[in-house]
């Protein structure tokens, strides 16, 4: 294992001779050129080895090494690294060596943002070792970990609860905003990497292990982030239960035993973000299975299904992804476990999204959403989450009242679409288009359309609304009655801003 304990007097010194190598985001991009680097992230390592098969600078040396698990000779190795040779790197824990080779025992590589550049350790990947993944294999930082830490809203916060853990990445991103950070795991592995990135980043966490909550005992927190182990397995002999995707409960039911305990844990006014799939049995609409999840527990809840699987294509995602090809022996027999499981259940799709709650700060109704969007949406979404819970909240607590009076204004990256037949006098379509946030694109009818054109905030809504109804000649509560929806959701999602 990582050896924190090594980086206990100067946990920084590492840090340092990785910046001086040139073993950073700039320097490995710089080192490999664009293709290769796109190559690698597609997790195609050939490029890179070609590109840095002749190099023996200090970058290329660390990029063979730990990013594309490649042997490196112990002489270069031991210049590669300012105050850390290869005998220093083994006691550490992150290489090994075989004579004059040295091979690393870990992934490590550096990981950011514009502002923020951290290092992470993780086991090697499959692509690395070329063999399947064994069941405590301790994730890098992938798609998923990047969707959660973009979704995630970036408020300050006293208390965070890191819930499953891994590596510790989204430990790494909650560091820049909360005071205290707890983060749990069942995997003693996952836990003891965690505190060497902790370590080597400069950072303390409280690190503890158990299922789900239970190693929190009933302390509550102010953001709860969880990109959980939500792939639905099957309870099936020959099945591999991977650690760092499988919760251990039957269909999607870790998810949902999450958010049934989630009141308990969430202060008010505390937002939790978790990445989750679903089951959807035939005959059910997905807004009404994932719906209930949130019955009773108080919480308001907005969920965004990004993607949705018959259940051979998730089948053969899961079956393949411990490293098992297709065509591989026991594929078709892990292939065939998921139809079975899903097919016991009943289960015609499988959606995937992101979940955001939070616990309602005043005593009120929770408000529900739950929406489709699959196409691309702002990077990164936390300030739109952000916004967006603050909308809702807003919505929610000043009534259609409150709306009528409110002074709104459009946001600045709002556009409107008019679509008509050709020679035709006045649109057919007109459209609502945002450029940031979920990107949605509203169809209004031209009373909320040209409602949304007086927006600047000179009228209060029910003001404009009533001057609409005279020009359009109709009765004020009946134009009120059919525009409010539209415009509730046109705020909802940050098309149009209370100023609140
Ligand atoms: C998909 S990984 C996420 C790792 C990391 N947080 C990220 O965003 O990439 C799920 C993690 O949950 C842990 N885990 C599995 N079952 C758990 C449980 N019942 N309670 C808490 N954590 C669990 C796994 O060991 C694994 O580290």
């Amino acid at each position: 294992m990582p050896n924190p304990a090594s980086l206990a007097d100067d946990p920084a010194a590492l840090r340092r001779a990785l910046i001086a190598a040139r073993f950073t985001l700039d320097g490995i991009s710089d080192c490999l050129g664009p293709m290769a680097s796109q190559a690698l992230h597609r997790e195609q390592r050939l490029p890179a080895d070609l590109v840095t098969r002749d190099d023996t600078s200090p970058v290329a040396t660390l990029v063979r090494l730990f990013a594309l698990g490649l042997p490196v000779g112990v002489r270069q190795l031991d210049r590669a690294l300012p105050g850390w040779d290869t005998a220093r790197l083994r006691s550490a824990g992150l290489v090994r060596t075989d004579g004059s080779r040295a091979h690393a025992a870990y992934d490590l590589r550096p990981y950011g943002e514009d502002d923020h550049q951290w290092w992470v350790v993780s086991d090697l990947s499959e692509v690395m070792t070329g063999e399947p993944l064994p069941v405590d294999h301790v994730l890098g930082i992938g798609g998923a970990s990047m969707t959660l830490a973009s979704w995630t809203p970036r408020r300050p916060v006293a208390r965070a609860l890191d819930l499953g853990t891994g590596c510790g990445v989204q430990s790494l991103h909650l560091a820049g905003h909360a005071e205290h950070i707890v983060a749990t795991d069942t995997s003693a592995r996952a836990l003891e990497i965690a505190a060497w990135n902790a370590a080597l980043n400069g950072y303390e966490w409280d690190l503890l292990r158990g299922d789900l909550f239970r190693p929190v005992g009933g302390a509550e927190f102010d953001l709860i982030v969880s990109n959980p182990p939500f792939v639905i397995t099957p309870r099936t002999d020959g099945v591999p239960t991977y650690e760092y995707r499988d919760g251990g409960r039957v269909g999607d039911g870790v998810v949902r035993s999450l958010i049934r305990q989630l009141p308990q844990h969430l202060n008010p006014g505390g937002v939790a973000q978790l990445l989750a799939n679903w089951e959807v049995p035939e005959g059910k609409e997905w807004r009404d299975v994932v719906g209930e999840w949130f019955d009773r527990t108080g919480l308001d809840a907005w969920v965004v299904q990004r993607d949705t699987q018959d259940p051979a294509e998730y089948a053969e995602l899961w079956s393949g992804d411990g490293g098992l090809r297709a065509g591989a022996t026991g594929f078709e027999q892990l292939y065939g476990a998921w139809l079975h499981d899903f097919e016991a259940r009943g289960i015609a799709e499988i959606g995937f999204g992101v979940i955001t709650v939070q616990l309602p700060e005043t005593r009120r109704r929770p408000w529900k959403e739950l929406v489709e969007v699959t196409g691309p949406v702002q990077s990164p979404m936390g300030p739109a989450i952000d916004a967006g819970l603050r909308a809702r909240t807003w919505l929610a607590e000043a009534g259609e009242q409150g709306l009528l009076d409110a002074h709104l204004t459009v946001a600045a990256d709002v556009t409107e679409e008019r679509h008509g037949r050709p020679g035709a006098e006045d649109p057919s379509v007109i459209v609502i288009r945002q450029g940031g946030g979920l990107r949605r694109a509203v169809r209004v009818d031209t009373a909320v359309a040209a409602f949304v054109s007086v927006c600047d905030g000179e009228l209060s809504t029910g003001q404009a609304l009533g001057a609409i109804a005279s020009l359009l000649d109709v009765p004020t509560d009946e134009l009120v009655r059919g525009s409010l929806p539209a415009i509730q959701e046109l705020v909802a999602d940050g098309l149009l801003l209370t100023g609140a």
